[in-house]
């Protein structure tokens, strides 16, 4: 576990009522100035305040009683505690309780680290470069714009003013009430905002730049504008649509109307997380946004549903009703995760995007958490290096799965009725896990937070055993559970267990549970009645129990041919084979058995199901790497993707939609990579084509085209990319290629690759992008990315201040290490260069370069042999 700092929240002797900000920023020095003046209440009379405040100047600070009785008082001391992003106000006299103006005017930096108030680069249409002054605060950082009470729970109304150039866009969480020129300076206007509901620091923002917009109201009255690079106002529409569309929804849903007049939803070219959930004023990456309908791919549009649906949803869960602490960032990021889906699911219905959920969240949390350098999902947090630390895979995807689990076990109407209750009862105001379970709890009659907490306040999950008897005409199904860890079951005398809602279905009706039990100890036996021997039985239908599960030979051996025939549901064959995946993993079946499970794949026509099959091959090829038979794993694959790249083609059929898209680009990708010949052909062919301006490849056929002609191509193909780059209008075509370049395989090329990721040519929140994608293309790649990380550690730290991107840079560019001795070197150069955000993400990595290790000495030998024999001719 990383080393605790030492951390005290704030005392609680002053605190803010409402903040009247004034905010005039410099787009050409870099700096701003402000004026705050907070009107405070003082419970506990004192001679000093203490506040948050990081990388601000204060100049004069002063306190005023209210009611007149008092004189203005000036603070005679800022005595700055850096470490702790704090400053002590000292007083000469003692400021008596009751209420108070604070007034403290000071200066401050636009910074270039995507965090506070900082600077966000962009170029005019016309090619001249500018800056736009953005924010964003979560979760420690609005104490870098202004000195503030920057806790969660330090709940207060704000009454904002930007002071800023008259022919820039000016935006915060409210409308603007009074706009009028500002009497110092001619080239300035005084922007005045409405005053905002009680609400946290984290949550607050503006935005000072250059936009178009587009706009309409919701059918609930809400004014929705979506804000997008000058000239771009088009690209806006998809994520209007589908704001306006959620906004009623999530009102319906939840029960709830949105509190806010408006809301405004903007594409910042400069940003670090992929969008931000500003109350009223919600901040994107221009990826996650902007949707041009040539040059955006399927993906792209997906993206931007989830990411919309995402953050509309915190303006209810998060932003009305807040977490009490960040140990409960969770409830924020993990109910958002889930209920994004839903939205998804209720504007797209053609997506499928629930069996998606299972593998871009269910499977990714459960890989993670099988570590012993997890982490509970409430933790407890103090210093802000601690807190970004969260923003993790846990805190997301295990908590949209274990809510996902909870929806099932409660069922939608009483789960709405609970999550209702919940809102009502703590709308501006602040609550815990504990809360929220007390609420379900109650509309449910069961027993919520019992079941919850074993999930929420204990790391890991449990694995499943299951065996079967059939007695006449009952099947007698035995269930114990142990912990699961990557390294094979738990084997200590004390094992954790879990309150489990467990799901069982037979063949008759292999999508519906025909019986569910709740296993509240090591093991449990049920009955099953009216079945026959030869129908199967399934646990964990629809892959909703967040568990792995392991059969016994006999039952497994049942379920295989379901997978063949297409019986089993399709996220049930996505369930299995990923399961089994990871019990090789974790030594506890050959990982011969999960490649023959994965031929019985071959008439697989789900996207998703091929989407988790291939990442799981790419993990399996990336080990692979490290023996003297890759080749043969790459065959493995051509053989296994070509019927199917066969029978979709190259070119969109009548009809097709969404999904038959996202395959076509997964599989053709995965068999140019593969180095299947007729696709590296066909994918030249349509290369050449598209850059002599002949014939453009559509948006969904550039990733794969891209990757295949890098990955076999040369400096003149790399060269190509570079110049496509270049020209490229669009972000999302820029991170399109940023993401493939990687493929490279020359030496010299990998290497000028890195220096590209750094260059003024990628953005700032891209180049870990552009490192991580070298580092997975190959076994060169990752060596040579690890080492510019190392060559290049000052600049990269700095750059990202330590934020959660430097957490995703280390996990790209060292986790498919499969070297014990890389685990040794990993841990040691960390030791000697901290990156305190990191600690665990480094640990975690470590530990899977072990595993890696491990399974390769344990499985290489029968794998290279079952390739072997595969290919040859029978006796
Ligand atoms: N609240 C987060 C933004 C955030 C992330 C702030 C990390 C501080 C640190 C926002 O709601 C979020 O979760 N954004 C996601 C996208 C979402 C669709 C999963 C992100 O930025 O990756
Ligand atoms: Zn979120």
């Amino acid at each position: 576990m990383p080393e605790r700092r030492p951390f005290v929240r704030l005392p609680t002797d002053v605190f803010p009522v409402n903040y009247g900000l004034c905010l005039t920023p410099d787009l050409v020095d870099f700096t701003f100035e402000g004026r705050l003046e907070a009107a405070v209440e003082v419970t506990q009379a004192t001679n000093q305040i203490v506040m948050n405040c990081a990388d601000i100047d204060i100049l004069t600070a002063s306190f005023v009683p209210e009611g007149g009785e008092g004189e203005e008082v000036n603070a005679t001391g800022f005595n700055y505690q850096n470490e702790d992003e704090k400053v002590t106000l000292s007083f000469p006299s003692t400021l008596q309780k009751g209420s108070a103006i604070l007034k403290i005017n000071f200066v401050g930096e636009l910074n270039d680290k995507m965090k506070g108030f900082y600077r966000s680069k962009y170029a005019s249409p016309s090619g001249e470069v500018r800056y736009a002054a953005v924010t964003q605060f979560e979760a420690t950082d609005a104490r870098r714009a202004f000195p503030c009470w920057d806790e969660p729970a330090i709940k207060a109304t704000f009454d904002i003013t930007l002071i800023v150039p008259k022919e820039r866009v000016a935006l915060s969480n409210m409308n603007v009430i009074d706009r009028k020129p500002y009497p110092g300076d001619a080239g300035l206007v005084e922007v005045k905002f409405a005053t905002t509901p009680i609400m946290s620091t984290y949550l607050v923002a503006f935005v000072i730049g250059e936009y178009d917009f587009v706009e309409a109201q919701s059918s609930d009255g809400v004014l929705v504008r979506v804000y997008t690079p000058v000239g771009k106002a088009e690209q806006g529409k998809f994520a209007l649509e589908v704001a306006t569309k959620t906004l009623p929804f999530y009102k319906d849903y939840f029960d709830v109307p949105y509190p806010l007049p408006k809301i405004d939803l903007i594409a910042i070219a400069d940003f670090a997380a992929g969008a931000m959930e500003n109350w009223g004023l919600v901040t994107y990456r221009e990826t996650a946004l902007l949707i041009d309908p040539k040059n955006s791919c399927s993906s792209s549009r997906q993206w931007v549903a989830l990411v919309v649906g995402h953050e509309l949803a915190h303006q209810w869960f998060g932003n009305l009703v807040t977490m009490e602490w960040w140990t409960h960032l969770w409830l924020n990021e993990g109910f958002a995760s889930w209920i994004e889906y839903l939205c998804v699911d209720h504007c797209f219905p053609e997506y499928d995007i629930w069996t998606q959920f299972v593998s871009a969240d269910y499977t990714r949390a459960l890989e993670l958490d099988a570590l012993d350098n997890s982490h509970p999902i409430e933790v407890n947090v103090g210093h802000p290096s601690e807190v970004d630390e969260i923003f993790d895979a846990i805190s997301y995807s295990k908590g949209a799965s274990v809510i996902r689990m909870l929806h099932d076990y409660i069922g939608d109407e009483d789960f709405r009725k609970g999550m209702n209750a919940y809102l009502l009862k703590f709308q501006h105001k602040n609550a815990s896990t504990e809360d929220l379970w007390d609420c379900l709890e109650q509309a449910s009659g069961k027993p919520i937070a019992a079941v919850m907490s074993s999930w929420t306040q204990q790391m890991g999950f449990p694995i499943i055993e299951v065996d079967q008897e059939q007695q006449g005409d009952d099947r007698i199904i035995k269930l114990s559970q142990k912990k699961f860890c990557a390294s094979g079951p738990h084997s200590a005398e004390e094992c954790p267990s879990w309150m489990v809602p467990i799901n069982i279905c037979s063949s008759d009706d292999p999508s519906s549970a025909r019986l569910k039990v709740l296993l509240e100890g090591p093991d449990t036996t049920v009955t099953l009645g009216d079945i026959r021997p030869d129908q199967w039985v399934k646990v964990n239908p629809g892959t909703v129990g967040f568990y792995r599960l392991q059969y016994s030979a006999s039952m497994l051996e049942s379920l295989l041919p379901g997978v063949r025939d297409l019986s089993l549901p399709p996220v049930d064959r996505l369930g299995l084979q990923n399961d089994l995946f990871s019990l090789s993993r974790a030594g506890m079946i050959s990982t011969v058995v999960v490649l023959r499970l994965m031929e019985a794949f071959v008439n697989e026509p789900n996207y998703t199901v091929w989407s988790d099959l291939s990442c799981n091959l790419g993990v399996l090829s990336s080990l692979l790497s490290y023996t003297d038979f890759h080749e043969e794993i790459q065959e493995f694959i051509r053989d296994l993707f070509t019927p199917i790249g066969l029978s979709l083609g190259w070119d969109s059929k009548p009809g097709e939609g969404h999904l038959e898209a996202l395959l076509r680009g997964l599989v053709l990708g995965k068999l140019g990579k593969a180095g299947h010949k007729a696709t590296l052909d066909e994918a030249r062919r349509r290369f050449k084509d598209h850059v002599e301006g002949k014939q453009v490849l559509s948006a969904d056929l550039r990733s794969p085209v891209y990757l295949t002609v890098l990955k076999h191509g040369d400096s003149a193909t790399l060269d190509t990319m570079l110049k496509l780059h270049k020209q490229a209008d669009m972000q999302e075509e820029k991170n399109r290629i940023e993401r493939v370049l990687g493929a490279i395989s020359a030496p010299d090329l990998i290497q000028k690759v890195l220096n590209f990721a750094l260059s003024e040519e990628v953005r700032p929140q891209d180049t870990v992008s552009v490192i991580g994608g070298v580092a997975e293309a190959s076994k060169q790649g990752r060596k040579a990315a690890w080492k510019f990380v190392k060559d290049n550690w000052e600049e990269l730290h700095n750059r990202y201040q330590g934020g959660f991107l430097i957490s995703r840079l280390i996990k790209l560019s060292v986790d498919g290490f499969a070297i014990d001795k890389m685990a040794a070197e990993v841990k040691s150069f960390f030791e000697s260069h901290h990156a305190p955000a990191a600690e665990r993400t480094v640990q975690q990595c470590c530990e899977n370069i072990l595993l890696n290790a491990a399974w390769l000495k344990r499985d290489a030998d029968d794998i290279h042999h079952y390739l072997l024999q595969r290919k040859a001719p029978p006796v």
